[in-house]
């Protein structure tokens, strides 16, 4: 494989005594990941034996998928083997024993103080702005021995993200030990005009900024301002129903019946409120009973449920003739897709069947204080609901091929 310069870059800094933090931040599918794993494994190679070195991403399946990945390669590139171990993987060094390579997830439980525990020689963290900064922050200090070196890719996030606000100030001065290497994606020569196109059509507003243009752009307090409202298509336009569960007991559940077109469009049609709260708590077999009695005569294909409510689930798949499943619950990623169909018109919500869900997605913004220290997350004011039943369908059911916990499969036909 040829480095692009900015790749070299890399290298050289890895290879620089002077540097101690090398950061490679830009839009998507830029080359970050696979220069910052080929620099990190040959300055591992060149100048340590026996050492750890911690490789960390935001779970197994992120790491697996290209940091580890790429080492191979990058280890088979130096005549050598990215080797499996008890603990992770291990590498020949050219100066003595092989050094041991660690994984470390930022999305577990316990993962900074995990971090807290090792002494390494290096770290090498991917997706470093959707990683929990009390992680990156426990990464970060655990490389105070002399010579210790931290290496990141990201994609740019909002400007006030605490690794940007960190890391970006010492960079600017040369003499700080901290390089900060900036892609774009002329950075990438194999990256076609047709992907780029398709990459433009695939976010919007901020998340654009980010993913395609490389700019630290501010997240937009509004979540979902691109949301429209039209009444529901006439049933001979409808091919079938999915539905998305989010359950709350002593606060609400909320049921989302979303109605898909032949063209592949989706419209919320109907909605199921219970209010803990308000109306006293309900059980999960008679919120299930309430919601098939609900939705009888609209033929389902899928239920999605929220994650955490496995009593729910095991519930409505006792009644529902449909398929029944765990929703995928990735906020950040549930959020952009739903804002996606919104903007381009594929999902629309009729706000006369659905008044509290559309009130809720008006209602739908970021945590204010939250943004002002870039972490974009919904405000939690228990309004919340709607939207994230929403999400567990439209999200889950785009990706439907990963696997989910399943409490009832219907038998094929
Ligand atoms: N110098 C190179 N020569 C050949 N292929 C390359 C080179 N650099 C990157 N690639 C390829 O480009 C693709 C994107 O690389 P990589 O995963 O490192 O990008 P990234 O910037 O980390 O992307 P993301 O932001 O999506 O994580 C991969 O398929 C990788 O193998
Ligand atoms: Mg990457």
């Amino acid at each position: 494989m040829s480095w692009s310069p900015k790749q070299r870059e890399l290298f050289d800094a890895w290879h620089d005594p002077g540097v101690d933090v090398i950061l490679a931040s830009g839009p998507v599918q830029t080359g970050k990941t696979v220069g910052q794993v080929g620099a990190a494994l040959s300055w591992m190679a060149a100048e340590h034996s026996g050492e750890d070195f911690i490789l960390g991403s935001r779970s197994q399946r992120q790491l697996m998928g290209s940091v580890v990945k790429y080492a191979g390669r990058a280890a088979r590139a130096m005549g050598t083997e990215f080797v499996r171990t008890s603990s992770g993987w291990s590498m020949e060094s050219t100066c003595g024993p092989p050094n041991n390579f660690i994984p470390l997830y930022g999305a577990d439980a316990g993962s900074a103080d995990k971090a807290r525990s090792f002494s390494a020689v290096g770290a090498l963290l991917d997706e470093m702005t959707l990683l929990p900064p009390d992680f990156t922050d426990s990464v970060a200090d655990r490389l105070s021995q002399d010579g210790a070196k931290l290496g990141g890719a990201m994609n740019p996030g909002p400007p006030l993200h605490p690794v940007r606000a960190r890391w970006w100030p010492l960079a600017q001065d040369p003499d700080s030990g901290v390089r900060w290497i900036d892609f774009a994606l002329s950075d990438n020569p194999g990256l076609s005009d047709r992907f780029i196109a398709q990459l433009e059509d695939r976010y919007v507003g901020a998340m654009k900024q980010r993913m395609v243009y490389g700019e630290w752009a501010a997240g937009e307090a509004e979540i979902w301002a691109e949301r429209r409202s039209s009444p529901a298509p006439p049933a001979w336009d409808v091919v079938g129903h999915i539905l998305g569960v989010d359950w709350g007991h002593a606060t609400s559940t909320h049921a989302v019946l979303i109605a898909i077109t032949a063209d592949g469009r989706y419209w919320c049609c109907d909605e199921w409120e219970w209010t803990g709260r308000a109306r006293g708590p309900l059980d999960e077999t008679i919120q299930a009973h309430k919601i098939a009695k609900w939705v009888a005569g609209r033929p389902l294909r899928r239920c999605w449920v929220d994650p955490s409510a496995t009593g729910l689930g095991t519930a409505l798949a006792q009644v529902l003739a449909c398929d029944v499943l765990a929703a995928d619950n990735n906020v950040g990623d549930g959020i952009q897709y739903v804002r996606w169909l919104f903007s381009r018109g594929r999902l629309h919500v009729d706000e006369d069947a659905c008044p509290i869900l559309w009130g809720q997605c008006d209602n739908y913004h970021n945590n204010p204080d939250k943004l002002k220290i870039g972490i974009e997350e919904p405000l939690k004011d228990g309004n919340d609901h709607g939207p994230d039943g929403l999400r567990y369908a439209l999200w889950s059911e785009a990706g439907r091929g990963r696997s989910h916990r399943i409490y009832r499969r219907r038998p094929a036909a």
